[in-house]
């Protein structure tokens, strides 16, 4: 069978969580795009160039989910030769054997425009700050709160007002803002959809 769930959205609105739960529910595969962009932007160098040969090695590396690396990949992420050297892979996994789930910024409007189901995670700015603050560790966090937040409305910034590809919901996603509701209400926001559309097949 397959199947394509595109799952888009700003920065640390629940999107990494969720499509976790819809792969597993499902029995899909998943692909985080953002760890493809982390990867280029923390490898250094021509980014083009580590776009071009990118490996298993460098989606691995530990230092992904850091802030700085989010920032670099946000930077890369403007270069369109950079998104188009990553496109064929995305595309290819998306129409793998088995079910597969995408999460990132560009899925629904230019990876996957024919998906079968198209997610847009949201929630305020405030909340995805405190969220990642409370990943880094909250009060022992390296970085103040406002820090932080300063750090997400700038990557928001520039994810939706590049040229190429930018952050914003196809029309034919559906939207889940996830500000009040709890980790399980957002999974089973985003299950629901799926479930429809393959017992619609
Ligand atoms: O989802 P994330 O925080 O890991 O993404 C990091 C950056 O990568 C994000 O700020 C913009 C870029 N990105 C993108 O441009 N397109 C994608 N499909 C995924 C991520």
């Amino acid at each position: 069978m397959i199947f394509t769930v595109a799952i888009d959205g700003p920065a640390a609105a629940g999107k990494g969580t969720i499509s976790r739960a819809v792969a597993a529910e499902f029995g899909f595969a998943h692909l985080d795009t953002g760890a493809l962009y982390r990867a280029v932007g923390v490898k250094g160098g021509d980014p083009i160039e580590a776009a071009l040969s990118l490996t298993a090695g460098d989606l691995n590396r530990p230092d992904l989910r850091s802030l700085e690396a989010g920032q670099a990949a946000s930077r890369v992420a403007v270069i369109p030769e950079v998104r188009a050297a990553l496109l064929e892979f995305q595309r290819s996994f998306a129409r793998r054997e088995g079910g597969a789930v995408l999460d990132g910024r560009d899925i629904g409007t230019v990876i996957c425009p024919g998906a079968e189901v198209k997610l847009f995670i949201t929630a305020s700015a405030a909340v995805r700050a405190r969220r990642r603050w409370l990943e880094l560790g909250g009060e022992a966090a390296p970085k103040p709160f406002e820090a932080v937040l300063a750090e997400v409305i700038e990557r928001d910034e520039r994810d939706m007002n590049r040229t190429d590809a930018p952050l914003k919901p196809a029309k034919d996603a559906v939207l889940i803002d996830t500000s009040a509701l709890s980790i399980g209400e957002a999974i089973a926001a985003a299950l629901a959809p799926v479930a429809a559309a393959l017992s619609a097949r």
